[in-house]
């Protein structure tokens, strides 16, 4: 789908990075903007910089993971602009890396509840207006970490999975309704954000890992979006990562004749 000036654009976790990346973008292209974020004072900072910059900008203080929340914040979308043309579910925490089994439960519930429930909702309370109008695109934000193991990361792996098997399903059930709505997943490796301050995790990211801007991020999403590409992973060498899980997969799955 071409951006063209005057579209609306849905972006959660629109007050910092990746987020703000895609919204800013937007914005400079023309597009007007309804931004969410639970840092209620960040994203009316970030608003009011776009509105300044002379975006239209709706910002709501929205938590993706309740369900309330996003069906205010849908509301208020529609009530303001009418139509949705881009949704980015992108909102997304981390938790310490540690194995698996020793993970408490509200970390599992905080990780699945904002990067998987935040997914389905954005999903369950859109799409439908989207599928009505027949237009539009989905970007879903999960990660590297939904198509390869990151070790001591599985919770954040359970929801990116889940995040790229959303879309894979997503895009084949609107292909199957005739809808002409895209999807992207957009899987990134690592970028220049406030994400990956947590020490645990600092710790264990090599000194010569590449780290992409924001910005580069969000014009790869919009490259995506224009020109309808499903699997969008950002880094060089993310292809060889994903072909050595695939050989994995196969080398195992084999039948004992
Ligand atoms: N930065 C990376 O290296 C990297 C790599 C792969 C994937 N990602 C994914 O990119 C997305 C954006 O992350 P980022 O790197 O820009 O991090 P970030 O921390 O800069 O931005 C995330 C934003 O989401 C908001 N947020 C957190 N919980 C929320 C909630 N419950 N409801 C609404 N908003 C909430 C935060 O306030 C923040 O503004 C996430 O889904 C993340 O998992 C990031």
């Amino acid at each position: 789908m071409k951006l063209i000036e005057g579209q609306v654009a849905v972006v959660t976790g629109a007050a910092s990075g990746i987020g703000l990346g895609m919204a800013t973008l937007f914005a400079s292209r023309g597009l007007k903007l309804a931004l969410a974020d639970i840092d209620e004072d960040r994203l009316n900072a970030v608003s009011d910089e776009l509105a300044q910059g002379g975006a239209e900008v709706l910002a709501r203080a929205t938590n993706v993971a309740d369900a309330a929340d996003m069906q205010h914040f849908r509301d208020a979308v529609l009530e303001r602009f009418g139509r949705v043309d881009i949704l980015c579910n992108n909102a997304g925490i981390v938790s310490p890396f540690r194995p698996l089994w020793e993970n408490p439960l509200p970390d599992w519930e905080r990780v699945i509840g904002v990067n998987l429930w935040g997914i389905i909702h954005g999903i369950r309370l859109f799409v439908p207006g989207m599928v009505a109008a027949g237009r539009g695109h989905v970007v879903n934000t999960a990660s590297m970490a939904g198509l390869i193991v990151v070790p001591w990361n599985g919770l954040y792996n359970a929801a990116k999975t889940a995040t790229v098997s959303l879309s894979e399903t997503l895009r084949a059930d609107l292909e199957a309704a005739g809808s002409a709505i895209g999807v992207t997943v957009l899987c990134p490796g690592l970028v220049k954000t406030a994400i990956n301050s947590d020490p645990t995790i600092a710790a264990l990211i090599p000194p010569d890992a590449v780290f992409l801007e924001p910005a580069d991020v969000a014009r790869q999403v919009v490259s995506a979006i224009e020109r309808d590409q499903l699997y969008l992973a950002t880094h060089h060498g993310s292809d060889e990562l994903v072909r050595t899980r695939q050989e994995q997969v196969l080398s195992q799955v084999r039948r004992v004749p």
